[in-house]
């Protein structure tokens, strides 16, 4: 099997920004696995689906019709043909991710499409549950973390960097809001 690196970690602590740069170093496939849950969302948010029906939940996370493109600048998100590179990123978009991500269904529903990126050389896996239950026998597992108010800044910055209005308290708020589902659920908690 393909060697694995984890990277866990709450929102904002840069993960994605170090899977990158690592996978692109080592030459690894790169596992966003966070936008897995947030294409989830989206789908549900644009298929009018009740966040607390579980089974349509997953259902959609089941169906999802994506492709992971890479591109100059990351990797393009494509969602039934459309590019949602963007969309996924919205705040809105990330706390409903961390809403269907609590649902064991939908956890289930993605676990195979999640493992399917085992490839060779190496895979570089970027999320909440990498180490502790997608890849349990990862070769390397790291937990990435900052504080609250550390992340709250960084993601100020990043939204302010690209053009969008940021709001620190309300920013603040919401990290600690999201951190207290993440590792508070039943499934697959962030440890
Ligand atoms: O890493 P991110 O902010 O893109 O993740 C969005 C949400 O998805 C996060 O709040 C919790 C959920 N998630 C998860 O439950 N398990 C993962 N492996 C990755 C993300």
């Amino acid at each position: 099997m393909a060697v694995v690196i984890t990277i866990d970690g709450p929102s904002g602590a840069g993960k994605g920004t170090i899977c990158q740069l690592v996978a692109r170093k080592l030459g690894y496939h790169l596992l966003d696995s966070g936008a897995l849950y947030r294409l989830t969302a989206l789908a549900a948010q644009n298929q009018s689906v009740d966040f607390s029906d579980e089974v349509a939940l997953a259902a959609v996370a089941a169906s999802l019709d994506v492709v992971f493109k890479p591109a100059e600048s990351g990797v393009k998100v494509v969602l039934a043909g459309e590019d949602v590179s963007r969309a996924i990123r919205q705040e809105v978009v990330g706390m409903n991710a961390s809403k269907v991500a609590v649902c064991q269904k939908v956890r289930d529903a993605l676990l195979q499409r999640q493992r399917d990126f085992q490839q060779s050389p190496g895979l570089v896996a970027d999320g909440r549950d990498m180490g502790t239950t997608v890849f349990p026998d990862a070769e390397v597992k790291v937990f990435l973390t900052a504080s609250a108010e550390e992340r709250a800044q960084r993601r100020v910055l990043q939204l302010e960097q690209s053009g969008q209005a940021a709001d620190y308290d309300q920013i603040l708020l919401d990290i600690e809001a999201r951190d207290k589902q993440d590792t508070e659920r039943t499934s697959s908690p962030l440890k």
